[in-house]
């Protein structure tokens, strides 16, 4: 029996769901105009750029995507290079969003689906891109890198997690609760 190389990096990807279920339901209601309180997707762009891009897409850049291209997965047109692509075009939607939702605290009214749009783009790209994962390249690597390279990538994702403030996963766990307990009351 090999070493798990996948499961932690599943694990990340389920709060990362969380939290695009979030914006999926808050933009809905911000593109209607019924849910104004901006200071969530500011929190929630902290949460991609930490959580989800800083802390779990470097674990794959630096360490599950480079074990498969030295194990002879190509870096380019391949789907390491699309996952890599996609999480470049997650930067993006990002970047856009933060502008709107900095603007609509500051004021401007005309912002609510600028916020929205992006929202969605980000959130239907990152789902398909997490899906690819888990059900296709995390699965490939799996079976093909071999058990002399696994004490390595653990030991990657170890250095990873070090690199983190003490209690990272834990706050950035509790800012998806008191979120999606903002949608409870809410919706009361
Ligand atoms: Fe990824
Ligand atoms: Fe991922």
């Amino acid at each position: 029996m090999k070493q798990d190389i996948t499961q932690a990096l599943v694990e990340e990807h389920r709060l990362i769901l969380r939290m695009l279920a979030l914006l999926e339901r808050n933009a809905a209601r911000t593109a209607k105009g019924t849910y104004t309180n901006y200071r969530f997707y500011e929190e929630a762009v902290d949460f991609i750029r930490s959580y989800a891009d800083r802390f779990h897409h470097a674990k794959e850049e630096d360490v599950l995507f480079e074990a498969l291209v030295t194990n002879g997965m190509p870096r380019e047109n391949s789907p390491v290079a699309a996952m890599l692509m996609e999480h470049d075009r997650g930067r993006a939607y990002v970047r856009a969003m933060e502008e709107a939702a900095r603007s609509a605290r500051a004021g401007d009214t005309a912002q609510n689906a600028v916020i929205a749009d992006n929202a969605q783009g980000y959130l239907t790209m990152l789902r398909e891109h997490i899906d690819k994962e888990d059900t296709i390249l995390y699965p490939l690597a799996e079976r093909v890198i071999p058990e002399t390279m696994r004490d390595a990538i653990i030991a990657g994702y170890g250095a990873a997690d070090n690199r983190t403030p003490a209690n990272f996963t834990e706050t950035y766990r509790l800012l998806v609760e008191r979120y999606e307990a903002e949608d409870v009351a809410a919706a009361a």
